[in-house]
């Protein structure tokens, strides 16, 4: 084919699919992301799957993904089912509103993100850090087997809440609470319908429809008594307007132009509920899935944490902004496993992208995560070498290519919650780096990818080994 050759995605091959039903049953799995990753090393980086009759087409092409990304909001938008499904559940927010409306809530909300804030935000993450350093303190003292995945979600949970709306949740010492149990009813559930052949439940109410209604209800009543507090809180300090201490107080000072109704504020708190604690705490883990097997990594994150903050935790903004190797540490971790292996685009017209014909409304499937391995794009792609991140340090003396790393997406739409996501990942792997070795309880074969709206390590324990410091360390 020459260069200029058009690809039309009638002509796009296929894996071998079963009649009828097509590629359903293959994909009627709970790890569809590996799925995918099968088809792509069998048909390449370009091709098309169907669900009886349903089409997609599959991209793992980092220029191609790379351009579709950036054509939004114009001619690519989520999969519209995303919209409907949340729209549905009463949540109108950043992550599923699209065009000029997308525009409207995109502003703000990436303010209300912005470094600056993240800064001003940064006492809940360090606080959260000294609750869950005390708690390893104490599985480490006792020898107990850490089930990593529960403690970071905790971590997240405790942080995120907090930082949305001010609320103070303990999920890190088990402190039981109604709100983040009605937010484990709803995510779930979310996933479920977004994924669902037949939409079920307009039809005939289940109970766990109606045990979802209920949360809905619950979390609406939650949140929009904080929106009421926020104004009245504003009202009486003014000076918060320019010092918010939270998300939901930087967003009701960002509102100026978009003019949001509370339903619109209720959308976003609850997106960033919902964006911010699963990807956060998955990356973490693998995080600690790679530290676990590589101490020699472990050992070069803690000197720079007893050079950037010889004492006790990084207490101020700037110690993070100096850990450069526990920030190359999570891009690494990100690179290998990315908690979002794909993402999902449907065009709004008929566009040509790269020479391939996208008729609108073709449903696209973003494949990222191959790419990110790929020996074209990063030298010894399958191991974990944290320095190829380090500006001036890259030991790969061929291929280092950043902007095929999309764990963040890519964009206009790229994730707004990034800064804050990085100091949070940044500021406990070099605390934990700095107190503990980590001792892997389960073989590394034994821990697997699992898929649930975002990928996380399945069966990760570990133990943790305490470091003996010459310096008292928190105060
Ligand atoms: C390691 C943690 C995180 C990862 C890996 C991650 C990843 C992503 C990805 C892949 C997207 C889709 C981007 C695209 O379509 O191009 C996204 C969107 C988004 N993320 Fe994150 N995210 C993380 C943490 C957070 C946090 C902490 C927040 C908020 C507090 C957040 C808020 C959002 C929002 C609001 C969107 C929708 C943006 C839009 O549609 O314009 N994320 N994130």
């Amino acid at each position: 084919m020459s260069d200029n050759e058009l690809i039309e995605v009638k002509f796009l091959k296929s894996p071998k699919g079963k009649f009828l039903v097509g590629h359903l049953p293959e994909f009627n799995t709970y790890n569809k992301h590996q799925v995918l990753e099968r088809w792509v090393e069998a048909c390449g980086d370009l091709f098309k799957i169907h669900f009886v009759g349903k089409e997609f087409v599959v991209s793992a092409n980092p220029d191609l993904n790379n351009k579709m990304l950036r054509l939004r909001p114009e001619s690519f938008k989520r999969f519209s089912k995303i919209d409907e499904i949340l729209k549905e559940m009463g949540v109108d927010g950043v992550f599923n509103a699209e065009g000029t409306s997308w525009k409207r809530h995109r502003k703000p909300i990436a303010e209300a993100l912005s470094v600056k804030n993240v800064k001003a935000f940064y006492p809940i993450i360090l606080d959260k850090t000294k609750i869950i350093l005390e708690k390893f303190k104490d599985y480490a003292e006792r020898k107990t087997v850490v089930d990593v995945q529960k403690e970071f979600m905790a971590f997240t949970i405790d942080v995120t809440t907090e930082i949305a709306f001010g609320h103070k949740l303990d999920t890190i010492n088990n402190k039981s609470n109604d709100f983040q149990k009605h937010l484990e009813v709803i995510f779930p559930m979310i996933n479920e319908r977004v994924t669902a052949p037949i939409p079920i439940w307009r039809y005939f109410k289940r109970k766990k429809d109606k045990t979802l209604d209920n949360s809905l209800k619950s979390i609406q009543q939650v949140i929009h008594g904080f929106i009421d507090d926020a104004k009245n809180r504003m009202l009486q300090n003014p000076e918060l307007k320019d010092q918010p201490s939270n998300f939901l107080e930087a967003l009701l000072v960002e509102n100026k132009d978009a003019n949001f109704t509370d339903e619109e504020i209720y959308g976003n708190v609850f997106t960033m509920l919902l964006a911010g604690e699963d990807t956060t705490s998955n990356s973490l883990s693998w995080i600690v899935f790679y530290l676990a097997q590589n101490p020699g990594i472990v050992t070069q994150v803690r000197e720079e944490a007893n050079t950037v903050y010889p004492e006790g935790l990084p207490d101020v903004y700037e110690h993070v902004e100096a850990l450069k190797y526990a920030h190359a540490v999570s891009l690494e971790a990100m690179r290998l496993k990315p908690t979002t292996p794909q993402l999902y685009l449907e065009a709004n017209d008929d566009v040509v992208v790269d020479h391939v014909v996208i008729p609108k409304g073709t449903n696209i499937i973003l494949q990222n995560k191959v790419a990110q391995t790929d020996e074209s794009y990063f030298s010894n792609g399958d191991t974990f070498m944290p320095e190829r991140w380090l500006e001036g340090k890259c030991p790969m003396d061929k291929n280092h290519a950043p902007n095929v790393m999309r764990a963040f997406g890519g964009g206009a739409r790229y994730c707004p919650g990034m800064h804050l996501a990085k100091t949070e990942m940044i500021v406990l792997v070099s605390v934990l780096c700095k107190y503990f070795d980590f001792k892997l309880e389960v073989k590394p074969e034994d821990i697997r990818e699992r898929f649930e709206f975002t990928m996380y390590p399945e069966n990760l324990k570990i133990t943790l080994e305490p470091i003996t410091l010459n310096k008292e360390v928190i105060a």
